[in-house]
């Protein structure tokens, strides 16, 4: 009998995948990977305060350049030491001059403390391992010892590199990964719009790779050709895609490729970073910022357009999103909720398999390092980490090219 419909996900398998936090189960597997957690260029002499995971932290750097990501409240009294000031590599509050180094350690108390080395000694700050590649300030907030961080070619090959925040969602942080999985919504959200030729229903398929999962898909043009497309998800939270060779413009060699990351701020607001590379042997030349800050939600409300009335008094009823694939991504993706009810959802096993089987997969990780053992896409080789390509290429191919990648194809099925 046909199946008309994959089996949906449980409240409770709901709560284990969007919670975030500390001691949560989703919070223990998405602590075993490097995340983004700042723009390199951004952080210049001021410290910022910044929400990773639902960890308040602060975020500097010191005279000699080298980043650090402390606890945000002054283990003295809990200031916030985001207001405090970059002494040498350290970081002093602002309220009673408590100094701290990158790893936490109070090296500095004002004349008033009573043996202060005996109460220096005595306290350990909050302090989380940081590094930066590919423009992105990247930071580790699990057990040790951590992973490598990985040198995926959008970050570390050689090319022109644009890396930014482009936005941040107010949603639940498995709802904006989920969306590139969903290519079912590309035509939809996307068509006729501002993605031309994509409004086709693609044949498409998924493959489990060794950094997660890919969809790709195969969408007539009308030479005979196909586009095709491969969007891979990198765990947990990497979507990246080949769009990007649209803002070029005499593309040629190696095509661009694109990485979104979408960070839990904490369990209803999301982080989205973007890296874009246009490798080294392509000469083409941008026409259009890479990397516009549009990840920018048009919300929904009830009575909004009374609330908001044109100048003249009227209302116009309804809701218009700016043609930017991301601002489409991004209203959709809120207008789901805060933490989408995904028991109320009806899946059916075409275009919402790529749901399901990440969901699957994210559960099945869980349980991995609920066992002591490492999740996927995790490296500790430094052998296999000098470059680690991702063919996430949008690229045009013929009938006969078609057919014997499809020959290939080690799709997942139920
Ligand atoms: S609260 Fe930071 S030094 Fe007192
Ligand atoms: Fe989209």
């Amino acid at each position: 009998m046909k199946m008309l419909q994959l089996r949906g996900t449980t409240k409770e398998e709901n709560e284990i995948l969007t919670r975030v936090g500390p001691g949560t189960p989703m919070g223990e597997l998405l602590r075993r990977y490097w995340w983004p957690v700042g723009v390199s260029a951004d952080l210049k002499e001021k410290p910022t305060f910044i929400r990773v995971l639902g960890e308040d932290l602060v975020l500097f750097r010191g005279k000699s350049g080298k980043a650090g990501l402390l606890g945000a409240y002054c283990p003295h009294r809990r200031a916030n030491l985001c207001l405090g000031n970059v002494v040498g590599e350290d970081l002093r509050c602002r309220y009673h001059g408590f100094t701290f180094d990158v790893a936490g350690k109070l090296v500095y108390v004002p004349k008033e403390v009573p043996d202060p080395e005996a109460y220096m000694a005595g306290v350990q700050h909050l302090a989380y391992p940081v590094q930066e590649l590919g423009g992105l300030i990247f930071a580790y907030l699990g057990p040790q010892p951590a992973p490598l961080l990985p040198r995926f070619q959008f970050l570390a090959a050689p090319g022109e590199r644009h890396a930014k925040i482009t936005g941040i969602s107010n949603c639940n942080w498995l709802q904006c990964v989920e969306n590139g999985m969903d290519p079912l919504h590309v035509a939809y959200t996307h068509g006729g719009t501002s993605l031309e030729g994509l409004d086709v229903e693609p044949d498409m398929f998924f493959e489990e790779t060794p950094w997660g999962l890919v969809h790709k898909a195969y969408r007539p043009e009308r030479d005979g050709r196909w586009n095709y497309r491969e969007h891979h998800l990198l765990f947990p939270g990497i979507s990246c895609g080949g769009t990007p060779g649209r803002y070029v413009e005499g593309s040629a060699g190696t095509p661009l490729m694109s990485a979104r990351w979408s960070v839990p701020i904490d369990d209803t607001t999301t982080l989205i970073l973007r890296c874009t590379l246009k490798p080294a042997d392509n000469p083409g030349r941008f026409v259009r910022d890479p990397l516009p800050p549009v990840w920018k939600a048009v919300t929904v409300e009830p009575y909004k357009e009374y609330k908001h009335r044109n100048e003249d008094g009227s209302v116009t009823l309804g809701y218009t999103i700016p043609r930017f694939v991301a601002t489409e991504d991004a209203t959709l993706i809120d207008s789901l909720g805060p933490i989408v009810e995904r028991e109320k959802e009806y899946l059916h096993p075409q275009g919402d398999f790529g749901m399901f089987v990440l969901r699957t997969m994210y559960l099945r990780e869980v349980e991995k390092v609920r066992a002591g053992r490492d999740p996927i896409g995790t490296v500790r080789d430094p052998a296999q980490n000098e470059l680690i390509e991702i063919t996430a290429y949008e690229r045009w191919i013929t009938e006969a090219e078609r057919q014997a990648h499809r020959a290939q194809a080690r799709p997942i099925t139920l």
